[in-house]
This record gives C-alpha cells, sequence and structure tokens, in this order.
C-alpha cells in the first residue's frame, strides 16, 4: 500500500520514479522504497545481498525480508541466515516449496535431474513457485540483483520496475534494485567498512551463491556467474526469480 496521503498505488508513476531514483545511492533508493509501501519484502538469497538488510536496518524503519528454502542450500548459508536473524534481531520469512511438487519431481526424476535436463523444472518447483505464491502477498519487493552480475541477462536491471512477471490481472507488483548499479566491489568495500556478517562460503571461493549442487566456487578473474549451473550457457543462467529481465 503506499503510503503518501491522498495518493493510491496505482497514481505510482514508475517511469518518472525511476528517472528519480536512477542516479541514487542504494541508501536512498531504499529509503524511498520504504516509505512509498509498508507491505514490501527483502528477498534474501543468504550472500551478499545482506548489505540491503544492513542498510535498512541503519535507516531505522520497520522491514520485512524473506528467503526462498529450496531445501537444496549449503549448511553454511542456513547457519547465515540464523546469524543474520539474531545479529539484526528481524523475523526472516522462510518461504518453502509445496512438498507435494517435491515428492513428485524427486519420484519421477530423482535428485539430480537438473544436471541432466537443465535447471527449470527443478527452479520452477523448489523457487519460482514459491516466489510466486509469496509475492501474491505482497505490493513490492526489493531485489539484491546487480547489472555486474550477469552481462547477458542483467545488464539493464533498473532501479525500479514494474514486475511483470509476478503481477496479476489489474495488481502491479513493484521490484525494487536498489544495488543495479553498483558493482560486486563496492557491495564487498561496504560489507568490510561497516563489518556487516557474510557467509563462510565467500572465504572459500565462492563469489555468488545458490543452491549447493548447482554453485561452485569460481577461479580468480572467472565471472562469477560461472559459479552457477557451470553446465549450461551464460545466457540461460537464470532461475524464474527475474524472468522479467529474459522478456526485456
Ligand atoms: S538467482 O536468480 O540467480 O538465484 P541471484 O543468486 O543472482 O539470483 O540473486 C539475485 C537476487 O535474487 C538476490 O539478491 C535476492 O534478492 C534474490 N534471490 C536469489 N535467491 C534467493 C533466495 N533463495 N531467497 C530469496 N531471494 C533470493
Ligand atoms: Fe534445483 Fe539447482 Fe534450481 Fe536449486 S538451483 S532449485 S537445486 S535446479
Amino acid at each position: 500500500m503506499a503510503q503518501i496521503p491522498g495518493q493510491t498505488l496505482s497514481d505510482l508513476d514508475i517511469p518518472s520514479l525511476e528517472a528519480e531514483l536512477t542516479n541514487q545511492s542504494p541508501q536512498k533508493i531504499l529509503e524511498r522504497a520504504l516509505s512509498l509501501f509498508d507491505n514490501l519484502s527483502i528477498s534474501f538469497s543468504g550472500a551478499e545481498d545482506v548489505v540491503l538488510i544492513d542498510m535498512a536496518h541503519r535507516l531505522n524503519k520497520p522491514f520485512k525480508v524473506f528467503s526462498l528454502d529450496t531445501g537444496r542450500l549449503h549448511s553454511e548459508t542456513y547457519q547465515f541466515l540464523e546469524k543474520v536473524r539474531k545479529h539484526y534481531g528481524i523475523t526472516i520469512d522462510v518461504i518453502y516449496p509445496e512438498s507435494g511438487a517435491v515428492e513428485a519431481l524427486v519420484r519421477e526424476k530423482g535428485l539430480f535431474s537438473f544436471y541432466e535436463d537443465g535447471h527449470t523444472e527443478c527452479c520452477n518447483v523448489r523457487k519460482v513457485a514459491p516466489l510466486r505464491r509469496h509475492l501474491g502477498t505482497l505490493d513490492a519487493w526489493i531485489t539484491g540483483q546487480r547489472k555486474d552480475q550477469n552481462p547477458s541477462t542483467r545488464a539493464s536491471v533498473p532501479v525500479v520496475q514494474v514486475d511483470g512477471a509476478f503481477s496479476s490481472g489489474d495488481r502491479s507488483l513493484i521490484k525494487f534494485n536498489p544495488l543495479a548499479n553498483w558493482s560486486s566491489a563496492d557491495v564487498w568495500m561496504y560489507i568490510r567498512s561497516y563489518e556487516v556478517p557474510y557467509n563462510a562460503l565467500h572465504e572459500r571461493g565462492f563469489v555468488s551463491i545458490g543452491c549447493e549442487p548447482c554453485t561452485r566456487p569460481v577461479l580468480p578473474n572467472q565471472h562469477e556467474r560461472e559459479g552457477r549451473w557451470w553446465w549450461e550457457d551464460a545466457g540461460k543462467k537464470e532461475c524464474g526469480l527475474h524472468a522479467i529481465n529474459q522478456k526485456a
């Protein structure tokens, strides 16, 4: 729900808001998002997007956080989610896949079908369907996407957009990407400067972190995305959470 007196969500002019925010700092974008919407949530993957939680915490405004537990995360990621929950004293809404859908997939194709016929089916069951369900309860969401994460699919990610992939009927879902214009180096400068807790996997060569069977460390100067779904083409390395990037 938009909070400007006399203004409703449908009055929001997203292209104007984007023009206003595009050169702003992540903190300013986050602050604007939190003042415009009360029913929005930060989507936290358990990796370096923890900076969004740290920034929101410093703004001293109430904020919500959710994380999709696919059932296939590293134990370090589960430990990190718990560390972040306690460190900031926040509630994390952990969202689970529908058990019947996971059971049917595993019964039919086993536990590692993604190595044989691609990640889409498993990601749909374990990530996208639960995300769709959760986003149906929100007016807006905040992600840690950055342009530099994937030159094939994220080079044009705006700081705010209507999320056409998860809007329904006449209900527009708004998506904020406050880190869109930050580089990985900017994120890590922030983490170190503010002593933000981070996932222990980062100390072992992991840069981009997703599910355990689909993530591996990268070598020096390898692009971070090469550690994700490494058996697939770069242009396919989106799991559907950010389907709007591929429609653009
Ligand atoms: S993914 O689509 O390839 O898995 P990526 O790992 O680059 O996404 O993360 C980009 C952003 O997507 C994160 O900063 C976060 O906002 C969101 N995201 C990714 N995975 C999750 C997750 N398991 N739970 C919640 N949000 C997630
Ligand atoms: Fe399944 Fe891999 Fe997608 Fe995780 S990243 S949901 S394990 S295919």
